[in-house]
């Protein structure tokens, strides 16, 4: 990779608006983040279960004003000051995508600074090398540590709501090795919760919950497989049987809707997957049959991830996989990517749960990168894609 060295004297100012969260981050020429303010729309889209691409534009609109002072006020510095300026072009919401692009465009024109209108996978991927943030010892913050220098090769793995993404990174070449056919990791997390009556996003409390079932119990899910030399992944079946044996359940008379009892209890993905237990506290005991239920779902849809790992890594061994997405905050799943790895001599570079869940500083990052490389876009011509490739 033909890169330009560090500069830490570079403020990369990122804008992440792609679907629910409003965030924008501030990164320096090292890669150490100085800010990072995501908003979630969490409150807003709760009633409907789901994500309303219309709500998120206004409430894009209407957060980026305080979400962005903040994020300056907290790295310390003015708009002034920014010297390069990312901004996620797609895939997602194009009416979410639009806001923070058009700030974004808006902003380094103004300035006359570089901009880069960055894939939001590219984001993800290059986002386990970002150090996490350093907890403060409650008199004085740690200051931010540098990225890790990206390795020349390693096998990417991004896992979220909308992606279920294989890549190979070799230098510059970031090719897709697999992708899932249908449904992705995160949202039959989702889909399965809300059958359950819990808010939106279910995939923590799932996550939480599966935590206190048995996987080995009465429920068994198949592994999906895209025929044997195919490292595709598919999630659609295994929604399809989790949600029968809920119907199965309920059939019986086990009460599965866990809704009245949940309240606000989810948080995002990183700030749930930390915690738990202190969330279920105030909930009634669900069923221990639903409790094995979600367990064996969550064990099943892990199981898929691993064994595509090894399908690859049997074909062409690598050194370096690097975990990331919403879904890389599953507890399941960062313990068995460990044992994998640790039991195949590779190493694992894991997102921090800071910045798991979309956030902006992964977008400055991934902007920073391209600078380094040279690359920079036309702000008068970069445009927002809901499908792009990466
Ligand atoms: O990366 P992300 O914030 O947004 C997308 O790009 O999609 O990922 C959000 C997804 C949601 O589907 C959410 O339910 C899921 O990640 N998620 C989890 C966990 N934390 C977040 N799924 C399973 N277990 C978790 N601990
Ligand atoms: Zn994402």
């Amino acid at each position: 990779m033909t890169t330009s060295a560090p500069d830490s004297r570079l403020l990369v100012l990122g804008i992440e608006t792609s679907c629910d969260d409003t965030a924008c981050a501030v990164v320096d020429g090292e890669g150490r983040v100085l800010s990072s303010v995501v908003s979630s729309q969490f409150a807003a889209h709760r009633p409907y279960g789901g994500v309303v691409p219309e709500i998120a534009s206004r409430e894009h609109l209407r957060s980026w004003p305080p979400v962005s002072a903040a994020a300056l006020a907290e790295a310390g510095i003015g708009l002034g000051e920014v010297g390069a300026v990312a901004a996620t072009r797609g895939p997602g919401l194009v009416g979410s995508l639009l806001v923070g692009l058009s700030l974004g465009k808006a902003i380094a024109y103004a300035l006359g600074r570089p901009f880069h209108a960055v894939h939001h996978l590219e984001g993800h991927l290059y986002s386990p090398f970002l150090a996490p943030p350093a907890p403060g010892d409650g008199t004085a913050v740690d200051p931010p540590q540098p990225a890790r220098a990206i390795p020349e090769r390693f096998v990417g793995l991004v896992v979220s709501g909308g992606h279920t993404n294989l890549f190979s990174v070799e230098g510059d070449a970031v090719v897709t090795l697999a992708e899932t056919r249908d449904d992705a990791m995160g949202e039959v997390f989702d889909k399965l919760g809300k059958r359950l009556g819990l808010p939106y996003p279910q995939g923590p409390r799932i996550d939480a919950l599966a935590e206190r079932g048995d996987p080995g119990g009465r429920f068994r899910f198949a592994v999906a497989a895209c025929g044997d030399d195919r490292l595709d992944f598919s999630y659609s079946g295994l929604k399809s049987q989790a949600l029968a044996a809920v119907a199965a359940l309920e059939r019986e008379g086990v009460a599965v809707d866990l809704g009245a009892g949940v309240g606000g209890g989810a948080a995002g993905g990183a700030a749930a997957a930390g915690g738990g237990a202190a969330d279920d506290e105030a909930e009634p005991e669900p069923p221990p049959a639903l409790l094995d239920l979600l367990a064996a779902f969550r064990a099943a849809a892990v199981a898929q991830l691993i064994d595509r790992l090894e399908r690859l890594w049997r074909r062409r061994p690598f050194d370096l996989l690097a975990l990331s997405g919403g879904v890389a905050a599953n507890r399941l799943l960062r313990r068995e990517a460990a044992a994998w790895c640790a039991e195949r001599g590779v190493e694992l570079a894991a997102v921090p749960l800071a910045y798991s869940g979309d956030n902006a500083a992964m977008i400055a990052h991934a902007g920073l990168l391209r600078q380094r490389r040279g690359d920079s876009d036309d702000p008068f011509a970069a445009e927002a894609a809901s499908r792009i490739p990466i």
